[in-house]
């Protein structure tokens, strides 16, 4: 089922890709990267109990299981209807989870309203990622950090092929410059420790890409943030 998925993955969009491996996200998750991601992205922002955070790109909630444990009430953001059945299933005796259906350009959550953004392996799937940032600044309070784990870049072309990538990974250097020119303060990255792991479907090739931790704090209104401008989520 999973390699006629990957065969297929170049006939689908990147909204029916995620709604196609929906059901075995977990599993193919596990083999990528282990949930010491998740421990390191959350322990970045220090997150305190009774807060609410925004998980974008949230898949079946890898990152939102983590935050409802340190006791933060959760917005949990997908563009996939099929992994959002996956959280409603998994976190349905958690009144502490909202789930909202929603794109990177216009993120269904209101201007400065949560105190955490965390985006795990969401940023090189979409199409601008320096919008995407500008758009999760936009939710962030005054106060509020932004989170982003993600591939360094490197050159497995299959992952475009396969797994929908848009992006093959990221220079450091420019996602300090995207979450600085969104207006974060205290911008900086650190490898956290571990690869992501894949193999092709198609051949012999093996990816390992070593992941980053991207972080910042707004201090002040974000920037390219236009007051009155209408979009989803916009009060
Ligand atoms: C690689 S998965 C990561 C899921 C989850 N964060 C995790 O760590 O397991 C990327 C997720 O981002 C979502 N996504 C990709 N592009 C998106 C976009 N433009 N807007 C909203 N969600 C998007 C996909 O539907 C998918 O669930």
């Amino acid at each position: 089922m999973r390699s006629q998925i990957w065969r297929e993955a170049g006939s689908l969009d990147s909204k029916g890709y995620f709604d196609e491996v929906a059901a075995q996200w977990d599993g193919m998750r596990e083999a990528f990267f282990s949930d010491a991601v998740r421990q390191k992205a959350i322990s970045v922002a220090e997150v305190q109990p009774g807060r609410i955070a925004a998980d974008i790109g949230a898949g079946s909630g890898f990152i939102t299981e983590g935050l409802v444990r340190t006791g933060v009430k959760v917005i949990a953001v997908d563009q996939s209807e099929e992994m959002l059945s996956e959280m409603h299933r998994r976190f349905s005796d958690f009144p502490s989870v909202e789930c909202r259906l929603g794109r990177a350009e216009a993120l269904p959550i209101e201007d400065e309203a949560v105190d955490y953004v965390f985006a795990n392996m969401y940023l090189h799937h979409v199409d601008s990622p320096p919008q995407a940032i500008q758009e999760m600044v936009r939710v962030l309070k005054p106060g509020g950090k932004l989170v982003i784990s993600d591939l360094d870049e490197h050159s497995c072309e299959f992952l475009r092929t396969e797994q929908h990538d848009r992006w093959l990974g990221f220079q450091r250097g420019d996602v300090e410059r995207w979450l600085a020119e969104a207006g974060l303060q205290g911008v900086a990255t650190d490898g956290l420790g571990e690869d992501c792991c894949a193999r092709s479907e198609c051949g012999e090739e093996f990816a390992a890409v070593s992941i980053f931790v991207a972080h910042g704090e707004r201090t002040g209104p974000a920037s390219g943030f236009e007051a009155g401008v209408d979009t989803p989520g916009r009060s």
